[in-house]
């Protein structure tokens, strides 16, 4: 058969694609740009070197940015009041590029067609890569080595794999090796496991690769406005007079802005959907900015209850169902299909400033605003309108449960 792997370049992915050689697939490996730094041609020739078939890269970032990135900032999506949802958010991607390069590549020639990679076997990353495999294609067959008895045995610790490359002449590049494991996109970097498995270990100040320590930010405040239209950023305008339209430069340019204030670190125990708690830091820059901005401008153009059933419904579901790995479900589409109604008034510009880690907002405007927001109603210096002698009918009708619950308490006390 003929197996498209999701590779990274690195040694895990190396070693599997020469194992799957040794197990007699032919290999086609794939490589999504979702916007990581990565040395793309490097991994091409290694992937080749080893004896991959083909190499395959597929620029992702605009779909990363429109159809996942986007619904989330509307959602306000967050896993555990904390983190922001970067990897989770770019599996879906990934996976659909993958099952299309895999329908291009694979299943007209040979049957059945298989994708692999090289997950753990007690991470969400499986469960999320394999549940949106099966969604897209449901024929389509998996073969996860890292949950495979005859491959994990063997290459148990990092010994084997590289006594294992040294074999297939796989190159091992020497790069100062980091005590923790990474994944990175254009929303963020997760760092994991290592010495970060003690949730008591302070990260150490060089761990952070994206963003400048708050401590060392510069003195000065910087300052820029965020456009939104429908709850979604359709133009940034930054203090140097710089203004960004596009999707992913608009993205680009918050995470630049976001990463030279040291905006956007979190560090969380969290809980994976197999049920095991992971400690994991992160940095999500243009993130930070952006889910503040539009909470903020939702304040100003939000009917309340919409807000409310919003916040109780769409952001925590959609938020678990990213988490746990059901992009490509029924329960997504259906929870997404409430984000239009909820958004519709959500228009009008956030004034920012990023200063030492933080987002600070100045200002919001919105034309919305004229028709929810009325300062003469909402003025403590003049009646606008209001009559305050309604309030004391509201008042006395909304405690008459209350005085009951008072008066059986008092009751209760003197039994
Ligand atoms: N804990 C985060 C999540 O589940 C990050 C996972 C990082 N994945 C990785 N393969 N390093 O979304
Ligand atoms: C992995 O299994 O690749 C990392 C951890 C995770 O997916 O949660």
């Amino acid at each position: 058969g003929r197996v498209l792997l999701a590779y990274s370049g690195g040694l895990d992915t190396s070693c599997i694609l020469a194992w799957l050689l040794e197990q007699g697939y032919e290999v086609v490996c794939f490589m999504a740009d979702v916007g990581q730094e990565e040395d793309f041609e490097a991994a091409r020739k290694k992937a080749l070197g080893v004896g991959a078939l083909k190499f395959h890269l597929e620029d992702m970032k605009r779909e990363f940015v429109e159809q996942l990135i986007y619904p989330a900032v509307q959602a306000n999506a967050i896993y555990e009041g904390v983190y922001l949802l970067g990897t989770s958010l770019a599996r879906p991607v990934i996976a659909r590029g993958m099952i299309s390069v895999a329908e291009k590549e694979g299943c007209e020639l040979t049957q059945p067609s298989y994708v692999s990679h090289g997950c753990t076997g007690k991470g969400n990353d499986q469960v999320r890569f394999e549940l949106a495999f099966y969604g897209l294609k449901p024929s389509i067959k998996v073969i996860a080595p890292w949950r495979i008895p005859e491959f994990y045995t063997r290459f148990a610790g990092r010994s084997a794999l590289l006594a294992y490359a040294a074999e297939k002449r796989i190159p091992v590049v020497q790069t100062a090796s980091k005590p923790w494991s990474t994944d990175e996109n254009l929303f963020h970097i997760s760092y994991e496991a290592g010495i970060l498995e003690d949730p008591n270990v302070t990260p150490p100040a060089d761990m952070w690769k994206l963003t400048t320590d708050p401590l060392h930010a510069p003195d000065a405040p910087e300052r820029l406005t965020i456009e939104f239209k429908t709850g979604l950023p359709v133009k940034v305008a930054t203090e140097g007079g710089k203004t960004y339209t596009d999707s992913v430069e608009i993205f680009v340019a918050l995470n630049t802005l976001a990463r030279k204030h040291g905006v956007g670190r979190i560090d969380i125990v969290e809980n994976r959907f197999i049920g095991v708690k992971s400690r994991g830091c992160y940095e999500s820059p243009a993130a930070t900015i952006l889910r503040r901005a539009h909470m903020d401008l939702e304040g100003l153009t939000l009917d309340r209850n919409v807000r409310a059933l919003r916040d109780q419904f769409v952001t925590v579901q959609l938020s678990n169902i990213l988490y746990n790995g059901y992009f490509f479900s029924p329960e997504r589409e259906f929870v997404t299909s409430c984000l239009p109604a909820s958004q519709r008034t959500v228009n009008g510009t956030v004034r920012l400033a990023l200063y030492k880690g933080n987002v600070i907002v100045e200002g919001r405007f919105s034309d919305e605003s004229q028709k929810l927001y009325d300062e003469k109603e909402s003025s403590m210096d003049e009646l606008g309108g209001f009559e305050p002698t309604d309030t004391s009918g509201f008042i006395r009708i909304e405690s008459i449960r209350l005085r009951k619950w008072g008066a059986a308490n008092i009751q209760k006390g003197q039994a």
